[in-house]
């Protein structure tokens, strides 16, 4: 409020009072060039259980009791998530099977003796506690659940509901009798009470043998219900869309590549088709993946979002920063991954006549999905990716013409590793979009706003992962207003490089709160609640004011000398589009308030113009306790073409002029 009140005395009319205020010149007849209009869209990852735990509307942790952390293997972590023989509920035997499983992709289950006093067992849902549940449930929501179940002597039944740890209830429930074969049972629970830390708890009443695979609980209102896999959790999508991300690149990061061993590579064909027949997979991560979100959901989401697909394959190296256990693919191994990799085109762009365009048709999507972008490999660098890399995309060039492909530039920013791979990708795949990673500090992102003025113009660049980091605290590397802003600056120019840089995205993009591997992420959340950080309202800003066309801007001081960004800690863009608005973005990364005066050549406006601004203290963070940083939104106004904005200390704006 305090900064509403401050900006609410933006002085349009009382230039005279601005004296030795800078000054952003914006000229609206002088184009620069053509912006991008594909740069601004999103990197998902399961990283921190963005997918399972996260955006997956599956709120069952290990629903197929197949858990196993590929590193080291052990019975205990199939029942991960699970509790048995809870609830004092009389005797009963459990064990873990094998034999004539649901089908070969999911070959484990539980059997349960019970006796006659019945027997009961619980899942926990995403809990950071072994002591508590973790699912989180609203009063009057309604759930639906399933189970895959089989009774080698039936005669039992099953009931299922949501109950507190300790068993008291917190819905209806619903009852199943399994019969002699694997069936799924269905039902919907209405949920009576709130909590935070409820349990799906299935009870056997009866003495008889029950052999339980695949259950689930998805909360009835979520995106994609019909979807194959199930759908997503509504709230997380919702954040994403309010982003307007024009392309969507997937799975990974480190889980496409595969990380030490060959078993561990992220293969499409695993994550189609119906869920129960999905083979999961140990997440790079360290948490295992359901691929209840697979490549057929990754592409319906992008509709969702209208954004474009960008899904990344591997190369046939594995991760090359988490030395691999296995060499790298052989010409026999790459030959065929080459072929999954052109089937996967297939599945995207293939028409019913094809195996992998049927197999989309079936899973309920006739048309062809908008594929043009393909990226090969994610951090990998040297003679033995590129060897590799070239053979994947003269396969995918000759099959599909129009897609372009993406090659990765490193791990890195700067050095001897990166200037390698960008001369690289320069000799040998200048047509392909060179996919440059970096994390780096704050000081780092002001210092480089100008990385890209130098680069060719004819050689595109896609900047698949970047976040600037601040110090650790508590373990943690906090989201603060500070580190949006170092973002934003560089952003600015990135704007003016935007007929290099095609596509640019920040990374890692969900954060389970408490269950995370990585820090910062653009939105936190937990079981019910989302947080928005102030990177993600910044990425926000920027991509809700994607002009067309970059035009001149000059930033001048008092005196009338240019000013020089890193010098005053004033950045800016600007930018029209084609329906006569423009764009101004003016970044502060200095405690000082600044007066500017926005001049506007050309057309100029008169009337009103509408700023959006986030401010706050320096190292303001939000939490699932409240936001420090959210943008404000108010009017300006324009006289002979100039107004003039007081902008706080630590503080960006976008100002939308007609
Ligand atoms: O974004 C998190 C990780 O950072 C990605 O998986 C990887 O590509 C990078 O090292």
């Amino acid at each position: 409020m305090r900064r509403l009140l401050l900006l609410l005395l933006i002085l349009a009319l009382c230039l005279e009072g601005a004296a030795g205020a800078e000054t952003l010149v914006c000229d609206a007849e002088a184009p620069v060039h053509e912006i991008s209009q594909t740069l601004y869209g999103l990197f998902f990852e399961d990283i921190n259980h963005a997918a399972d735990g996260g955006l997956y509307a599956e709120m069952l942790q290990n629903r197929s009791f197949e858990n196993e952390d590929l590193t080291k293997p052990s019975f205990y972590q199939h029942l991960t998530g699970w509790q048995f023989n809870t609830l004092a509920k009389g005797d009963g035997i459990l064990s873990l099977e094998q034999a004539d499983p649901l089908n070969g992709n999911n070959p484990h289950y539980v059997r349960i003796q019970s006796g006659e006093t019945g027997y009961a067992f619980q899942n926990l849902g995403y809990s950071a506690s072994a002591f508590r549940g973790g699912l989180c449930v609203e009063a009057g929501g309604r759930y639906d659940v399933s189970v895959w179940l089989r009774s080698p002597q039936p005669g039992g039944m099953v009931e299922v509901g949501l109950t507190t740890k300790g068993g008291t209830p917190l819905s209806d429930t619903v009852v199943f009798t399994p019969g002699e074969s694997w069936t799924k049972h269905t039902g919907v629970l209405a949920a009576a009470s709130q909590a935070e830390d409820a349990c799906l708890t299935f009870t056997l009443h009866g003495a008889f043998t029950l052999e339980a695979d695949m259950a689930s609980l998805m909360p009835e209102d979520r995106v994609g219900a019909s979807w194959p896999g199930g759908g997503l959790r509504r709230d997380l999508v919702e954040a994403l869309k309010a982003l307007h991300p024009r392309f969507l690149r997937f799975p990974g990061g480190c889980v496409a590549e595969g990380s030490w061993v060959w078993d561990n590579l992220y293969r499409w064909k695993d994550t189609v088709g119906s869920v129960e027949q999905r083979k999961e997979n140990w997440n790079t991560w360290g948490y295992m993946q359901s691929c209840g979100i697979g490549f057929y959901e990754y592409f319906c989401l992008c509709e969702e979002l209208g954004a474009l697909p960008l899904p990344v394959v591997g190369s046939g190296v594995l991760c090359q920063a988490r030395e691999p256990r296995e060499a790298p693919m052989d010409e026999e191994a790459l030959a065929k991954w080459t072929q999954d990799v052109l089937d996967l085109l297939e599945f995207a762009l293939g028409d019913q006549q094809t195996p992998w365009g049927a197999l989309r048709c079936e899973m309920g999507h006739p048309a062809p999905f908008d594929l043009r972008y393909l990226a090969i490999g994610n951090e990998n660098w040297g003679d033995v990716y590129f060897s590799r890399y070239a053979k994947i995309r003269e396969a995918v060039r000759t099959a599909y013409p129009g897609i372009t492909c993406v090659v990765a530039c490193g791990p890195v920013a700067e050095g001897s590793l990166f200037s390698a791979s960008r001369s690289r990708i320069l000799r040998d795949f200048r047509e392909d979009l060179s996919d440059e990673h970096y994390y780096m500090d704050c000081g780092w992102f002001l210092k480089n706003t100008h990385r890209y003025d130098q680069y060719p113009r004819d050689a595109k660049v896609f900047l698949g992962e970047y976040a600037a980091h601040e110090p650790a605290a508590g373990g943690r590397r906090p989201n603060t207003l500070y580190s949006a802003l170092c973002e934003a600056a560089y952003l600015t120019g990135i704007e003016r490089n935007s007929d290099v840089v095609a596509l640019c995205c920040y990374a890692p993009l969900l954060d389970r709160l408490g269950m995370d591997q990585w820090t910062p992420d653009l939105i936190g959340f937990n079981g019910r609640q989302v947080v928005l950080t102030p990177n993600y309202y910044i990425q926000q800003m920027f991509s809700l004011s994607l002009g067309k066309t970059l035009i001149q801007s000059q930033m001048t001081d008092g005196d009338g000398k240019e000013i020089r960004d890193t010098a005053a800690g004033l950045y800016h863009a600007a930018s029209v589009d084609g329906d006569g608005r423009m764009y101004v973005k003016l970044v502060n990364v200095s405690g000082q308030e600044k007066p500017v005066r926005i001049q506007i050549r050309g057309k100029a406006p008169e009337g009103e113009g509408t700023v959006t601004l986030l401010a706050g203290e320096k190292q303001a963070v939000n939490s699932l306790g409240g936001e420090q940083a959210a943008p404000e939104t108010f009017r300006v106004s324009f006289a002979g073409g100039e107004a003039e904005l007081l902008l706080p200390g630590f503080s960006a704006a976008v100002l939308t002029v007609e």
